[in-house]
């Protein structure tokens, strides 16, 4: 089982995601969690060229290259070892953050990231993707009060650019239903732990 965490800055989503997997692991699953870009060596290190702010000059084909790159990467040395293991693996983030970022967001198209993608991962897609919705603004506001944490390059785009990221998040959940569940993270903390959970657990034991 793959589970994939989706949406934009300051939803919530890997706090939400670290409370929900400790549950599951007291009930007794298996569960690693991961996260993209990264989640091994050679992908951290190609996460840091990617995310490193002095970076200006990065081409938006460069940037989705270097996603696709560094997801093949860890599908490869992490996810797919840990599923044959028979693990329920976690990742916080994964393709649809390619797709609504630079897909859209970036403007190389959907479709177009979407083929470097299926390359890269081998048509491989996530069994469940949870997005987590919430407006830009509630998102940023949040961003700015947790002050423990680093502000990225993308962080610092302007608003619109967040805006068509949910957008494009939303988009993707009405073209992949199969696989897509939405949690309205603009929900308190604990609203939106349990809602996570129940969408894990329902698709558990299905
Ligand atoms: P990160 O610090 O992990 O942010 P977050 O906590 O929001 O996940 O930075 C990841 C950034 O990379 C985030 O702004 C989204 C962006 N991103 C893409 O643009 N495309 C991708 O394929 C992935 C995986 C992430």
């Amino acid at each position: 089982m793959f589970i994939t965490i989706e949406g934009p800055e300051g939803s919530g989503k890997s706090s939400v995601t670290e409370v929900v997997s400790k549950r599951l692991m007291q009930e007794g699953y298996e569960i690693v969690r991961t996260r993209e870009p990264g989640g091994t060596p050679i992908a951290e290190q190609i996460r840091e060229v990617i995310l490193n702010k002095e970076n200006t000059k990065m081409d938006k084909i460069t940037e989705a290259l270097l996603y696709a790159a560094s997801r093949r990467q860890h599908l490869v040395e992490k996810v797919w070892p840990l599923s044959k293991e028979g693990k329920i693996v976690i990742s916080d983030r994964f393709i649809d953050s390619s797709l609504a970022y630079q897909g859209v967001a970036r403007g190389i198209g959907v479709d177009k990231v979407l083929a470097i993608n299926e390359f890269a991962t081998e048509g491989y897609f996530p069994d469940l993707t949870l997005l987590f919705d919430i407006e830009p603004e509630k998102g940023l506001a949040r961003i700015a009060a947790n002050k423990g944490r680093e502000v990225n390059r993308l962080d610092l785009e302007k608003i619109e650019f967040h805006h068509m990221v949910r957008k494009a998040f939303l988009d993707l959940a009405k073209r992949f239903p199969e696989r897509f569940v939405v949690l309205d993270a603009s929900k308190s903390f604990e609203e939106v732990v349990e809602d996570c959970y129940a969408a894990i657990k329902s698709r558990l034991d299905k």
